[in-house]
Parts: C-alpha cells; sequence; structure tokens
C-alpha cells in the first residue's frame, strides 16, 4: 500500500516531546496577544505557571496524537526575548522536562465560564462549516520572532498538506491570524462572537471562521 508524501519540511520540522517546554513558552508569549487570551486566561498574571503548564499539556497532547501534526520552526535565540512579550513568562532554564498533567488537574488562570462559552460556540462553528475537513490550529510564533515569515511558512505546510490529500481545510482564527490566513487564500465564511458582562473586561471576543479549497477543488477561492 502506498501513501500520499507529506509536504516537504524545509525549515520546519515535527515536535518532539522534549519542545514542550519551549512551546509552552512561546505559546504563553504570543498567544497573549490574541483577543482569545483576556477572553479566558483572565487571572494569567497571577497564576502564569497554569498558563504556562495548560499550553504544556495541550502541545504535549497534539505531539503524541495520531491525528495531529505538530511543526516547529527554530531561529537564532534573541537572549532579550522575555523583554519583547508582555505576557509573564518563567525562564526557560528553570522549567523541568514536561510533566504530564493528570486528567483532574485544575489550572487557576482560565475562566472556565469564559473558556466554555467560546468552545461551544466554535465547536457548533466547526460542525456547521467543517464537516470533513482538516484543522488548523495553535498557529504561534514569539513576538521577538514576528515578522520573519516563520507563521507563513508554518501555514504554508499546511496548505501544502491540505492539497496532497485533496480535502478543505478549516481554521477558526482571530485578528493577526485572521490577516495571515486570508493572505495566504483561506475564505471567511463567518464570525464566531461570545459577549458576557460578567467580570472586568473584555466582555466580547470575535473569531473568524475561515476555509481553504485547494485548486483541485470546485469551491477553490484561489
Ligand atoms: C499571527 C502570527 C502567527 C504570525 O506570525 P509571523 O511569524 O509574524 O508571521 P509572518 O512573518 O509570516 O507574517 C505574516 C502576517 O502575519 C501578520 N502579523 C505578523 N506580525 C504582526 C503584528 N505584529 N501585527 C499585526 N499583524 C502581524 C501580518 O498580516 C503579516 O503579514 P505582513 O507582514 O505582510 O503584514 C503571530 O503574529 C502570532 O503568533 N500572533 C499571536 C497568536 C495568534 O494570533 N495566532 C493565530 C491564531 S490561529
Amino acid at each position: 500500500m502506498s501513501f500520499p508524501i507529506a509536504p516537504a519540511f524545509s525549515a520546519l520540522r515535527l515536535a518532539r516531546l522534549r519542545d514542550v517546554p519551549r512551546i509552552a513558552t512561546v505559546a504563553t508569549a504570543g498567544f497573549y496577544y490574541s483577543p482569545v487570551f483576556p477572553w479566558e486566561s483572565r487571572f494569567h498574571r497571577d497564576f502564569p505557571t497554569d498558563t504556562f503548564q495548560s499550553y504544556e499539556k495541550m502541545f504535549a497532547d497534539t505531539i503524541i496524537s495520531p491525528d495531529y501534526a505538530t511543526l516547529v520552526v527554530e531561529d537564532s535565540y534573541d537572549p532579550a526575548e522575555a523583554e519583547k512579550t508582555e505576557a509573564t513568562i518563567k525562564p526557560d532554564e528553570k522549567i523541568s522536562a514536561p510533566k504530564l498533567q493528570k486528567p483532574e488537574t485544575v489550572l487557576l488562570d482560565k475562566s472556565p465560564f469564559h473558556a466554555d462559552m467560546l468552545d461551544e460556540k466554535c465547536d457548533a462553528a466547526e460542525e456547521k462549516y467543517f464537516e470533513g475537513h482538516q484543522l488548523v490550529d495553535m498557529v504561534v510564533v514569539h513576538p521577538a520572532y514576528w515578522r520573519r515569515g516563520h507563521g507563513t511558512s508554518l501555514v504554508k505546510w499546511g496548505k501544502a498538506l491540505a492539497d496532497v490529500d485533496r480535502v478543505n481545510q478549516g481554521v477558526i482564527a482571530a485578528d493577526m491570524g485572521e490577516k495571515l490566513y486570508t493572505s495566504l487564500g483561506y475564505g471567511k465564511l463567518d464570525d464566531v462572537r461570545a459577549v458576557s458582562e460578567d467580570g472586568p473586561p473584555p466582555h466580547e471576543v470575535q473569531v473568524g471562521v475561515l476555509r481553504y479549497s485547494g485548486p483541485w477543488s470546485a469551491r477553490a477561492e484561489l
């Protein structure tokens, strides 16, 4: 039996479990600037380690899972990188090897109410628009390394994978992510909005629902 080849990795490579602490640092530093972060990680300042650990768990799960391909791109290390994000970061060197949390671990940086509200709406949008699609999720670059083309190479690899597999690809993205995806040929289908007056601001968050249909598809937007 033969399988379609994977797209060329070029500067990218598959993530390994030992990358998890570094990925969690990058995710904390970068996702801090997504509007979803202040919506759900409301207590990040008080519990920065919990933010870090939740990304550790999320990415360790995807690396282990046969359902995902998790890719990383490396750049030369900027020793002043921690000053280039407003997120609260634990220095990399103090973080030990990933300790996979037990499922019942409660992380205190998030508001479960706000996180669940947005998750439910995003799940409904995925069900409505993304049946049979590949999904792209959690593309993030540390702010110290923004605008060097790293986000573009990660997303282009995902598009190439959709073309190899001849399937549509869906992504839910906000703000900067939406700009990146639309510039690479993803079409906007809808917006998902969550609103609540409870607690301190933000009282709403909006993310876009986007789809890439490759040139092979009758619905191709390219
Ligand atoms: C979106 C993101 C992944 C782009 O990474 P990147 O390595 O800077 O991407 P590139 O260098 O390939 O730039 C691609 C586009 O990203 C957007 N972008 C990157 N940095 C940006 C910034 N500081 N402000 C606004 N847009 C920005 C721009 O549209 C840029 O295109 P342009 O330079 O032609 O204007 C990165 O900004 C990030 O991690 N943001 C926070 C997390 C997030 O929102 N992720 C997407 C969620 S799905």
